[in-house]
């Protein structure tokens, strides 16, 4: 993101501090929760969703070098995708041409050749058939027509792509529209990848979703934890096509009033989130990236599987490794006191643990219990207020996407009444 463009949103966010408003999407729209619980939905929303569009599975920093490989489960098709020897980014159906089972059980390493656990059927990481054991007993097999089926994958952005259908398109600069230069911008490339926590809980995938689209919520769930040191209800927000922007201010952007406007960089006094259609959010703050990804379980409208990945820049990890050898590491009881932020350096694995738990215990236990009260069948519909446009146009987006209306404005009184 340009330097202007970031001081231009640190100077919204400020100025809704100052003024105590929050952003306005105008009007109030009603979201129907069997969105959360319709078994018919859930198939569809699978079929054009996970089994059937690109799907961003990692960072650059998830293949670090060459012949550097990941499993990935979470769309329906098994994929490996890896590095070859050259350290082109490529992606296959994890599965041997021979019987098809799983080539690849780990979920990560780094591998120059997969040898099948069955019969031994062996790969390249460029998909290439080398070898099958007792070829005269076998029969005559083809060695040239019998590689790893590939996938189409491309890697841009420091964002690695893959589509599941072997014919599937995949067009990054359609996927983000007028987001493209700005991803560009951030340089995701240069993120080390650190370590992954998997959640996986009894909430729809869109309940997972809507998580990361208010701030209203901070300044009750988030008391005692994120409340600390964000301000909540600010919000400074824009949608490119299906995906948004969604920014908001920490207590630490007030520092920046003594600094001139040249030194400003938004992570240092906001967190920014980007939502890439249809299940990614990307969290960027000072020094660190995180990337989550949110799965539906395949015939199951009431469970959804999380990935959060962790990234830091390379200066992040050496100011961290500095202060751990100096004492000035943030400790776990230190993560949401903001003086001691101040002071202190960060314990980035103990943000990151953190990071994850609020998610889990404090946004996704919510989710939980929404969850609960959609499938009781005696609440027809959630209301999404004027200060959360980000679910607004979430909810829009995959309707549309679906061919369904868009969300109903909301009547006094709700429709379940
Ligand atoms: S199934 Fe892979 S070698 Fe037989
Ligand atoms: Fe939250």
């Amino acid at each position: 993101m340009e330097h202007a463009k970031q001081v231009e949103i640190l100077k919204e966010l400020m100025s809704q501090i100052d003024e105590k408003r929050n952003v306005d999407a105008g009007v109030m729209v009603e979201n129907p929760v069997a969105s959360y619980t319709c078994p018919d939905m859930a198939a569809r929303e699978w079929e054009t969703f996970f089994r059937d569009h690109p799907q961003i599975i990692g960072l650059t920093g998830d293949l670090p070098t060459s012949s550097s490989f990941m499993t990935v489960e979470d769309f329906g098709t098994p994929v490996l995708a890896c590095r070859d020897t050259d350290g082109k980014f490529r992606a296959f159906l994890n599965a041997c041409r021979h019987r098809g089972v799983k080539l690849v059980t780990e979920e990560r390493g780094k591998k120059a050749r997969f040898s099948c656990p069955f019969h031994a059927w062996t790969y390249d990481n460029s998909g290439a058939l080398l070898a099958i054991p007792q070829p005269g007993h076998f029969g005559a097999v083809d060695k040239s027509a019998m590689g790893m089926i590939e996938l189409p994958a491309v890697e841009k952005y420091g964002l690695l792509f893959v589509h599941p259908k072997r014919d599937g398109v995949i067009d990054v600069d359609a996927m983000l529209g007028d987001l493209a230069p700005e991803i560009a911008n951030w340089q995701f490339e240069r993120m080390i990848r650190t370590g992954e926590t998997t959640i996986s809980k009894r909430l729809n995938w869109k309940l997972a979703n809507d998580t990361f689209g208010e701030t209203y919520h901070f300044q009750k769930l988030h008391r005692n934890t994120l409340g600390q040191l964000f301000y909540g209800d600010n919000l400074a927000y824009e949608t490119f096509g299906r995906n948004h922007r969604f920014v908001f201010a920490s207590r630490f952007i007030d520092a920046l009033r003594e600094m001139p406007e040249e030194e400003w960089a938004l992570p240092m006094g906001a967190t920014l989130l980007y939502y890439i259609f249809p299940n990614i959010q990307v969290i960027i703050g000072r020094g660190t990236t995180n990337l989550v990804k949110i799965y539906p379980h395949v015939g199951d409208p009431t469970h959804s599987t999380s990935r959060i990945g962790h990234y830091f820049t390379e200066n992040a990890l050496a100011t961290e490794k500095e202060a751990l050898a100096t004492g000035n590491a943030l400790t776990l009881a230190e993560v949401y006191d903001f003086e001691a932020r101040k002071e202190k350096v960060l314990n980035l694995a103990v943000v990151n643990a953190v990071f994850d738990s609020t998610i889990e215990q404090e946004d996704y236990a919510m989710g939980e219990r929404i969850q609960q009260a959609a499938e009781s069948g005696a609440l027809e519909t959630v209301i999404f207020g004027r200060n959360e446009p980000a679910l607004h146009h979430y909810h829009n987006s995959y309707r549309e996407a679906l061919g369904l209306q868009p969300l109903a404005a909301y009547r006094t009184g709700g429709s379940a009444t």
